[in-house]
């Protein structure tokens, strides 16, 4: 599988919600879990491109028993985020943007961590858990 897209502009953003849609389908997600894949992935792509100018997501896919799941990893070399803290809440924004992208990213995923240093970039890796049962008869259900 295919499992890096590279992010220089919005357009590959939705390139990489869409590879985080196909993946979370192949895994038996339900449709609004898959959609909270993807929507996540589309908001941390874009302020890849907006702040930082190009960086990557890479899609893992997580096995832990019978629990399935999805490790999104956004990474850029980009100018950072100086108060993470600040940054993850509600309307907060240095562009002209509506502050949601990192707050609601977090809440669409069980788990969500920043690391990032001014002047470094910015890495952010977020897992969502299968939670479905009747994912038996779909395309890679285990
Ligand atoms: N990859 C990144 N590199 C640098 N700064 C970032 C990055 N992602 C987010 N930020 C910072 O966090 C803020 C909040 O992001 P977000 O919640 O998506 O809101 P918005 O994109 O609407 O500003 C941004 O305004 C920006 O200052
Ligand atoms: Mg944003």
């Amino acid at each position: 599988m295919m499992n890096q897209v590279p992010i220089r502009e919005d357009a590959h953003a939705v390139v990489a919600a869409q590879w985080g849609r196909r993946l979370a389908v192949q895994l038996g997600f339900s449709l609004v879990e898959q959609t909270a894949i993807s929507t996540a992935i589309l908001e941390i792509a874009r302020n890849i491109a907006k702040y930082a100018g190009h960086g990557q997501i890479t899609l893992h896919t997580l096995a832990d028993g019978a629990c399935v799941g999805i490790e999104v990893i956004a990474a850029d070399s980009g100018p950072g985020i100086a108060d993470i803290a600040l940054a993850l809440q509600d309307g907060y924004t240095t562009g002209k943007g509506l502050g949601l992208g990192l707050p609601g990213a977090r809440r669409l995923m069980d788990s969500f961590e920043i690391v990032s240093q001014p002047g470094a970039g910015t890495t952010i890796t977020m897992r969502k858990w299968r939670t479905s049962t009747d994912h038996r008869d779909k395309p890679g259900g285990l």
